[in-house]
């Protein structure tokens, strides 16, 4: 194992090739009791999840399919600060590692020359009496030849080695992240969501632009004003009434 550098995350490991999803596994070990920063990495997942009842495309080699477990103390309607906190991290460790400049489409998608290139699926185990687990996936097309999508993906989906023209280590990657996540989650401990929204927000494509947002009830079409301090986008429509959207899929009008 390559030595971390961090403190509690990615302390331990559980690694296997092949897994339905990393996801799956994270749940089972959280019940079990495991730790915080507790990792599962596959190097395939033959049924990875995505947001919305989504499958994620997660091949084998090509990527970075992880799930972390957190046990953060913070009311349950927090959680979706978590989401925003994994973007950010993943942001800056793919900065880090490449040279490419990846922005967030809200909530968590991760685009690099628009396209999407990570995807983060954010599950909470809570009772009455609180959080007892977050699990935050994180998928990361790092090493993926455009071949290897399927035809649905191939437009809107990259990967680094796409848009970059060269690979990256994988392990390095993972490395970087496990590095910013531990140093953003513990700034979120201490400081609250504030500083992590503002990072945020630098790295958006969307705010301040015109998007249309398919939610399950319908479509609303305005411009992006930011997001709250809970996470949720708002978005003001042509007659200046303003939305919150906690659930979409967003695209540019
Ligand atoms: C999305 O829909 O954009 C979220 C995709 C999340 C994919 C990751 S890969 C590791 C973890 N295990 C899963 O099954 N899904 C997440």
């Amino acid at each position: 194992q390559i030595g971390l550098g961090t403190n509690r995350f990615g302390k331990e490991v559980v690694y296997e090739e092949t897994v339905s999803s990393t996801q799956q596994i994270a749940h089972r070990l959280a019940n079990e009791g495991a730790s915080e920063g507790t990792i599962v990495v596959a190097e395939e997942q033959v049924s990875g999840k995505g947001r919305l009842s989504r499958s994620w495309h997660s091949p084998k080699f090509t990527g970075i399919w992880m799930s972390i477990i957190l046990r953060p103390i913070i009311p349950i309607d927090k959680a979706p600060q978590l989401t925003l906190l994994a973007a950010v991290a993943v942001v800056q460790a793919i900065e880090e590692v490449t040279d490419t400049l990846p922005q967030i489409k809200w909530p968590n998608d991760i685009l690099i020359n628009g396209k999407k290139v990570t995807g983060i699926l954010t599950e909470m185990q809570a009772e009455s009496d609180g959080i007892h687990s977050v699990i935050i996936g994180i998928g990361i097309n790092v090493n993926t030849k455009q071949d290897d999508f399927p035809d649905d993906l191939k437009e809107k989906a990259t990967s680094i080695q796409i848009e970059q023209g060269k690979s990256i280590s994988r392990a390095k990657l993972i490395q970087v992240l496990l590095l910013r996540l531990e140093k953003i989650y513990d700034l979120y401990l201490e400081k609250g969501f504030s500083p992590i929204k503002q990072l945020w927000e630098g790295y958006a494509v969307t705010i301040g632009r015109d998007i249309i947002a398919t939610t399950l009830t319908g479509t609303i079409t305005g411009r992006a004003l930011g997001i709250t301090e809970e996470g949720v986008l708002l978005l003001e429509d042509n007659k200046g009434e303003v939305h919150k959207i906690y659930s979409a899929d967003i695209s540019l009008a």
